[in-house]
């Protein structure tokens, strides 16, 4: 599949072989894949082929856009990526998703991609002597440059590293959205409440509620868990009387469960709560959080000029990946500018952050999740989630008290559609079977954590009657009929409300009542008496076989070794399993 030619570039290894597979092992390749839905546009190869695409590139076309030139000798190594239109066109074609921190192999004959999200991976093409000047032909037409760059190239390089080799984001976390729980919604900036003992309950609380084995795993402190004053050296130090050994041990109950922990800090020189800001002491505070094994960092923005932001979060992505600890990154730069009528590059911003809270402070009633999502579809968000970066509509209030079971089931399966963080806001170690029951349903955190990571929405609406809408792997769908009035409703499902074609049939599955798949969708469907503010919530599964049976995937793995250049580390073998998916019919 991927051939690996001899290495013959001197890149300067500076650490050992072993050294480097160990730090790479430390980050999982996960998989996701999905069978293929053609849109027109180009044609497969023939014979099939199994092509490589990073960021838009294809391995197999007749275009090649990374490669290695001699002028970089000097800085050991380095790479230039460029889009080709050839890349782009077979990315649509096959409708995957693709952004820099995903690879994605394509297997024409099976129809199907296997997109592979932790690590790097990149194909190269070494432009030797007398060519190396063709490396200025990325200023030329694609066509020809394209050309060029694929009858000389002489060498052809599978590049794979650790993401925080690499600058900007890149950190490999928050390939789905992330799940957890954060102290904010329900203790607030209580000190009497914010002690070690409740992060130490509430780890043991996620793991004997069977919330971990559904997906939740960041234990994150919100505000308020800081001392007053930093310390002699400059470092940010926790409250000594209710964090009396500080943060660094917990941590370490938290990971010996299997979680991880997260922490919030504010970009200006206070938190909101009053508490030692980050301003001026950037490197030494992520510095600080890495070294107490944080695996999140929430970066509030009160106390800090609007206009400053953009420099700021930048700076600030840069320093927490040069911690080379990979944290999730929660920038709360968009919702400061949103309360400030600014305007944010939401595509840029999803360069720099995992995720970024949006629009106001969520409370818990009905009318603020509601409004938060009217946003979200005002503003067209949408568009701009995806793997490893996500719109965060804030924290959930389920358990909070302020909303019926029905209310809290709505806001659940809403958040899943749009692939929200589902970052618990209630007291776990205190909850009734009907909130546990929401928190782990596991049907519909499954959608939410959907590997294409497109975030759903607004479909349809009529008053107070809406229908949300997301695609799922292997062109599944998930539907949200969802009763915003105060007396109970019909929805009609339509195939144009799904955006597919009247014939297409799909077998349904109701995600609360657990309904087994039998129901058959074609058309329409009406679903009759939803509660007041109530939901039904549904995955259509597209029926492929042609008596109407979904057949079983099959999956193929083989272990493989590749001679790998890592950006930082130099040349080693690594082994690794690749796995593809596919479907009989
Ligand atoms: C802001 C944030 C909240 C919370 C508080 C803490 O209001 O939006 O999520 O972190 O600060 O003070």
């Amino acid at each position: 599949m991927i051939s690996t030619p001899e290495v013959s570039l001197d890149i300067g290894a500076i650490q050992s072989a072993d050294a480097a597979n160990q730090q790479l092992n430390a980050v999982a390749l996960t998989d996701a894949t999905a069978s293929i839905t053609a849109r027109g546009g180009y044609k497969p190869s023939n014979p099939p082929k199994m092509i490589i695409m990073f960021d838009g590139v294809c391995n197999v076309c007749d275009t090649f856009v990374h490669f290695v030139y001699p002028r970089d000798v000097n800085k050991k190594f380095s790479f230039q990526a460029l889009q080709t239109t050839k890349g782009r066109e077979i990315q649509n074609y096959y409708g995957v998703p693709t952004d820099l921190s995903t690879v994605i192999l394509i297997d024409e004959e099976t129809a199907t991609y296997t997109s592979k999200s932790t690590a790097v991976l990149r194909i190269m093409y070494h432009l030797q002597s007398p060519y190396s000047y063709l490396y200025q032909f990325h200023y030329l037409p694609a066509f020809f440059r394209d050309f060029c760059y694929s009858t000389f190239a002489r060498y052809r390089y599978l590049l794979m590293g650790k993401k925080d080799t690499l600058k900007g984001l890149n950190n490999g976390v928050a390939i789905t959205p992330p799940m957890g729980w954060n102290t904010w919604n329900h203790f607030g900036c209580d000190t009497s409440e914010i002690n070690s003992q409740l992060i130490y309950e509430t780890a043991t609380a996620m793991v004997t509620s069977g919330m971990a084995a559904v997906g939740y795993e960041y234990i994150n402190l919100d505000d308020c868990w800081l001392a007053k004053e930093r310390d002699a050296d400059g470092r940010l130090q926790a409250d000594p009387i209710r964090f009396p050994q500080g943060i660094a041990p917990l941590a370490d109950y938290v990971h010996s469960l299997g979680l991880k922990m997260g922490i919030y800090e504010d970009v200006g020189n206070l938190t909101c709560g009053g508490y030692p800001g980050s301003e001026n002491y950037f490197e030494i505070d992520m510095k600080t959080f890495a070294e107490w094994g944080m695996d999140y960092v929430k970066m509030d923005g009160c106390y800090f000029p609007v206009d400053d932001m953009e420099e700021t979060y930048t700076q600030l992505s840069e320093i927490l990946n040069a911690t080379g600890r990979p944290m999730v990154y929660s920038c709360s730069w968009p919702t400061y500018a949103f309360v400030n009528n600014q305007t944010v590059n939401f595509t840029y911003i999803g360069e720099i952050c995992n995720l970024w809270r949006e629009f106001d402070d969520i409370r818990d009633n009905f009318d603020s999740w509601t409004g938060i999502l009217d946003q979200m579809m005002q503003y067209n968000r949408a568009p701009y989630a995806s793997p490893g970066h996500w719109n965060d509509p804030d924290m959930l209030e389920i358990g909070n008290g302020g909303q019926t079971t029905a209310e809290y089931q709505s806001f659940f399966s809403l958040w899943s559609i749009i692939a929200a963080p589902l970052i618990a806001g209630n007291d776990i170690r205190n909850m009734s079977a009907d909130i546990i029951n929401i928190l782990t349903n596991a049907d519909i955190i499954a959608v939410d954590q959907d590997a294409l990571g497109i975030q759903g929405q607004r479909a349809y609406q009529s008053g107070t009657s809406e229908v949300w809408t997301r695609p799922l792997v292997g062109g599944a769908i998930a539907a949200v009929l969802f009763n915003r009035g105060e007396q109970p409703a019909t929805i009609e499902l339509t195939s144009d409300i799904l955006q597919v074609s009247s014939n297409s049939q799909f077998l349904m599955r109701d995600l609360w009542q657990k309904t087994a798949p039998t129901q058959v969708f074609q058309g329409s469907s009406s679903f009759s008496n939803i509660d007041a503010h109530a939901v039904i919530m549904l995955k259509l599964s597209p029926i492929t076989g042609s008596f109407g049976f979904i057949l079983p995937q099959l999956r193929l793995c083989m272990f493989k070794s590749a001679t790998i250049i890592d950006h930082s580390i130099g040349p080693f073998t690594l082994n690794y399993l690749t796995c593809v998916s596919y479907r009989t019919s």
